[in-house]
């Protein structure tokens, strides 16, 4: 696996792989690197012909400077990984390298980054974007991977690849967990053992509101999924909101809509974590 710094050495292998008329895959991540993120690479490398993956944890989409100081760091480590799970190259760029000068770039969502993380998380979504945009002009992938997990960024990726109208096919791909339903992230790596035996709650609720929305309205079962919540002290929830599939937008009845997602985020002691359920 090839392991490339500068923006000058990966445009010149990203030609020449074009120029010999392979297909590029992509998978961005912040690195500390599970198997959530190596599902992406195994995919990447079943439908395209030279698997590349960035570790960048990007500062401007981190608007908390704990979170961003906390981020786990584990370079050697995900190298390894990233080779065994088939990933043809990696990008590790320093953070000058990518912000030579600070990107100022504003983009407009509508009312996509309103909603849920981008209530919370204040300019989160806009650096996502910078940062994903500037990956996808340096690493030129015909198809690029995303968590399910991260929904929301999900959808503000496509909408800025439409927007911009940049020629790469975001491929969605499913919520990797753990045996007892947690989600994987970067961030359980900082759960004491207490809060990572507790944190499964989040699931629980979610499938169990999964199974509830029959007997509920659309209000009762988000009350009793907050309640759920408070029955649980060691978690703050910041939201548990049942939205639009397409748009994020809450929606106030299950008719006229079959694509409906539940999405959730909850701190649990100094550590933000996020999950979601399809309805659909
Ligand atoms: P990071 O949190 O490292 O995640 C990288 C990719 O892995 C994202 O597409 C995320 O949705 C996916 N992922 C994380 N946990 C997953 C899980 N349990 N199952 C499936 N996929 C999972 O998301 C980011 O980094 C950054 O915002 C980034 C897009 C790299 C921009 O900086």
């Amino acid at each position: 696996m090839k392991i490339l710094r500068t923006l000058a050495e990966t445009k010149r292998h990203i030609d020449s792989i074009l120029s010999g008329g392979a297909t590029i895959g992509f998978v961005p991540t912040m690195g500390a690197l599970h198997e959530g993120h190596l599902t992406l690479i195994r995919k990447a490398k079943m439908a395209t012909d030279h698997v590349t993956a960035s570790i960048f944890v990007n500062p401007i989409q981190f608007n908390n400077p704990e979170d961003l100081l906390k981020y786990p760091r584990e370079e050697a480590a995900d190298i390894r990984k990233l080779q065994d799970a088939g990933c043809d190259m990696v990008f590790i760029p320093t953070v000058d390298e990518m912000y030579p000068v600070p990107d100022t770039t504003i983009f407009e969502f509508g009312n996509l980054d309103k909603v849920m993380e981008g209530k919370f998380r204040p300019g989160h979504f806009n650096g996502v974007a910078i940062v994903v945009k500037k990956l996808f002009e340096i690493l030129q992938p015909h198809q690029a991977f995303f968590g399910e997990k991260d929904y929301q960024q999900l959808a503000i990726i496509r909408n800025m690849v439409s927007q911009i109208g940049l020629p790469v096919r975001i491929i969605p791909c499913k919520t990797v967990r753990e045996p007892d339903g947690l989600a994987m992230s970067s961030r359980n790596k900082r759960l004491s053992p207490e809060e990572r035996a507790m944190a499964p709650v989040i699931y629980r609720i979610l499938r169990k509101a999964k199974n509830l929305r029959e007997q509920m309205t659309v209000q009762q079962l988000t009350d009793w999924a907050r309640e759920e919540f408070s029955k649980h002290p060691a978690f703050a929830l910041e939201y548990f909101e049942i939205v639009d599939a397409d748009t994020l937008q809450p929606v106030e009845s299950w008719e006229n809509n079959d694509r409906i997602i539940a999405c959730t985020a909850a701190r649990l002691g100094n550590v933000r974590l996020i999950d979601n359920i399809k309805f659909f």
